[in-house]
């Protein structure tokens, strides 16, 4: 089919009046397509990429970046964490990191929202200063309690866990109900 006066060919359709042409796409176009049709298997099937490198070896690679940049807490005893506890510029340090980190679940005070009260006599994964540090640094996901090990510096951590341990006994306002299990007071010293 064509036009009057003009002899490009239509396309055999016409709605409300408006017909269109039947252009052919550009070939260089066409081509490039058909380039990009045919790269794709290519790219997906090759075991290598550029530089030899296959996409298992760049994930593994990112990964260990990735590891390398966020270095897991280590693995401390008791004796060791016990160090930061009462230590005033440790304490300092903490109050910094729980303020920036903590507050949004248990509170400025310490008092417990979404995470439980931090100040009282309770405690559901253990009272001692190791098993503070060990739930900051492993959190409880499935509860809600981030684990802060990958997101935290290893300082961090034993501050934090230092400004835990001071804000026991301070009796904030309004705090949350008691959760766990009742821990001596003695449990909470080093
Ligand atoms: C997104 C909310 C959330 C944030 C943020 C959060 N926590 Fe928690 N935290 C929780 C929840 C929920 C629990 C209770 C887990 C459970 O029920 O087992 C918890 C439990 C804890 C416990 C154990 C309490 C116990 O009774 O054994 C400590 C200690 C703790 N959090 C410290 C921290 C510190 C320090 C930070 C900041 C670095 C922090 N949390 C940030 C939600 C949070």
């Amino acid at each position: 089919m064509t036009r009057a006066g003009d002899d490009r060919p239509m396309m055999d359709h016409e709605y409300d009046g408006i017909q269109e042409y039947d252009n052919p796409m550009p070939r260089w176009w066409l081509l490039l397509f058909a380039v990009t049709i045919v790269f794709v298997p290519v790219y997906y099937l090759l075991p290598s990429d550029i530089g030899n490198i296959t996409k298992a070896d760049m994930y593994t690679q990112e990964i260990a970046a990735f590891n390398a940049a966020h270095p897991e807490a280590p693995k401390m005893t008791a004796e060791q964490v016990g160090v930061f506890v009462g230590k005033a510029d440790a304490i300092a340090d903490g109050k910094v990191v729980f303020m920036a980190n903590c507050v949004a679940c248990h509170r400025a005070d310490g008092g417990g929202q979404i995470g439980p009260n931090l100040t009282d006599d309770f405690w559901i994964h253990g009272a001692t200063p190791l098993a503070i540090h060990t739930t900051i640094t492993e959190g409880v996901l499935a509860k809600g309690m981030p684990p802060w090990g990958k997101m935290l510096k290893p300082e961090q951590i034993n501050s934090v866990m230092a400004y835990v341990i001071s804000l026991h006994g301070s009796h904030p306002t309004n705090p949350k109900e008691p959760q766990g299990i009742l821990a001596t007071a003695e449990a909470a010293k080093p």
